[in-house]
């Protein structure tokens, strides 16, 4: 027999990991709520040309590719954006803007597993569809630190640049998207030197390759001071100055929405999807050197897919990394849990009847365990001991013969007779 494990890359999640995941996700779901943000579902199978198309090299050589039996060139997504994008650029078309759309689920990426990082990975995304204005992108933020601090995590710390500097440089220089989207892909994996040799033989200036080479190692917390002196490095790139602006007048919102966020700019950061057009981000906690989130803003994208020009700022929370960060940082996760009642027959001719009663309370929303293992009683409570049961019902033929049942609560190690019409109602005082 072959012992068959999961394979390379993919996990199973126990009762307790499941447990920890669904509660990120239902804090998810109340984030989602509380900014407006509407659930959709979208397919785990997309076509390859659609997330393909801006996904950049790094995950698009990763991507879980193949031709389904109809020929089909299709692909697992590696994320959510692409497929937001394609709806509102469909089906979603004529929908009044704002469009606040939310989505949770599982990605796939074949990436190197190590620690963090896995083939399967779930993500909670938030995808703000229509606006160009600053307070879109600051809303982002915002949820996102309200988010990771709901789920009980400390000390966020965001990263954040903007690619609307670099590509109005690298444009400004002359050189095509494509090469733009070569260096960009080099700086993400800061790959400088890389970087600027793309550059330098695309033909740009030297002092285009100097006013790379000064941003790239500029980043620091005191914001003000990070994006006067960009500002004064770029300032012969008029678009340049104004992707400052921009970035400024954002962090400036956030400072002003009261909650205490630490930032830390970096001019010279980029990310390896290539659709960004303005802010980029990852949030990181200082247990971890990998990103628990990351998004940024993305104008292009929509026209891209056939739709209607559409800004469009967004961001995905790694689910996983956030249970790692969570367990990395000690944190005491309060999930209410029900633990259920156990209900033991005596004897096996009583099977039937207690079926029957636990059938009762689970109309009266009592979770319930029934025995089913044909355990004598005194074994049945040893094992509701072990796993924490707080209290049983006995069904025994003297007292159903009575139409009662024998009520024990575990943890004070009583026990009385109850009606079985009165047992629900009993059972809730004593659970609540
Ligand atoms: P991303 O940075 O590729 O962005 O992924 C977002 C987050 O997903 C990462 O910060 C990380 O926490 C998690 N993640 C990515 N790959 C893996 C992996 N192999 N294993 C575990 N976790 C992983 C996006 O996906 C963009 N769609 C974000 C976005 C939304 N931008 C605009 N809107």
């Amino acid at each position: 027999m072959i012992a068959f494990k999961p394979v390379r890359g993919m996990r199973d999640f126990l009762p307790e990991e499941a447990r920890i995941m669904r509660f990120i996700e239902k804090q998810a779901r109340k984030t989602a709520e509380l900014y407006g943000y509407k659930e959709i579902i979208t397919p785990v199978v997309e076509s390859y040309d659609l997330v393909a198309a801006k996904a950049g090299e790094e995950v698009r050589l990763r991507m879980y590719a193949f031709e389904d039996l109809g020929g089909r060139k299709v692909a697992l997504r590696p994320e959510f954006t692409a497929s937001v994008a394609r709806l509102v650029a469909t089906t979603l078309r004529n929908e009044p803007k704002p469009l606040r759309l939310f989505c949770v689920g599982s990605l796939y990426r074949y990436d190197e597993p190590q620690k963090g990082r896995f083939r399967e990975f779930w993500q909670s995304n938030f995808e703000l569809m229509g606006p160009e204005k600053p307070e879109a992108d600051a809303e982002i933020l915002l949820l996102t630190k309200r988010f990771m601090k709901s789920v009980g995590l400390k000390n966020i710390i965001f990263k954040v640049g903007h690619v609307g500097v670099l590509r109005s440089i690298l444009s400004q220089e002359g050189l095509a998207e494509e090469v733009q989207n070569q260096a960009m892909q080099r700086m993400d994996k800061k790959l400088y030197e890389e970087a600027l040799k793309i550059v330098r033989e695309a033909g740009a200036s030297e002092k285009g390759i100097q006013t790379l080479q000064s941003l790239v190692g500029l980043k620091g917390e005191d914001a003000a001071k990070v994006l006067e002196k960009m500002r004064k490095i770029v300032e012969d790139y008029p678009e340049a100055v104004e992707a400052v602006k921009n970035l400024g007048e954002i962090l400036s919102l956030i400072a002003e929405a009261g909650e205490k966020i630490n930032i830390t700019v970096d001019a010279g950061f980029a990310r390896g999807l290539e659709y960004y057009t303005g802010i980029i981000f990852e949030v990181y906690v200082p247990e971890l050197d990998i990103a628990l989130a990351g998004g940024g803003r993305y104008n292009k994208l929509v026209e891209l897919f056939g739709g209607e020009p559409t800004p469009a700022v967004g961001v995905a929370h790694g689910i996983d990394r956030m249970m790692l960060a969570l367990q990395e940082q000690k944190a005491e996760i309060n999930v209410e849990e029900t633990r259920p009642v156990m209900i033991i027959p005596v004897s096996e001719n009583l099977n039937s009847e207690t079926l029957k009663i636990a059938e009762i309370l689970r109309a009266e929303n009592i979770p319930v365990e029934l025995e089913v293992m044909g355990r004598k009683v005194s074994k049945a409570l040893e094992d509701a001991d072990r796993r924490g049961i707080s209290h049983v019902v006995i069904v025994g033929e003297k007292e159903l013969k009575e139409g009662a049942v024998v009520l024990r609560n575990m943890r004070k190690k009583e026990q009385t007779t109850v009606k079985i019409g009165e047992l629900a109602k009993t059972l809730k005082l004593q659970i609540s």
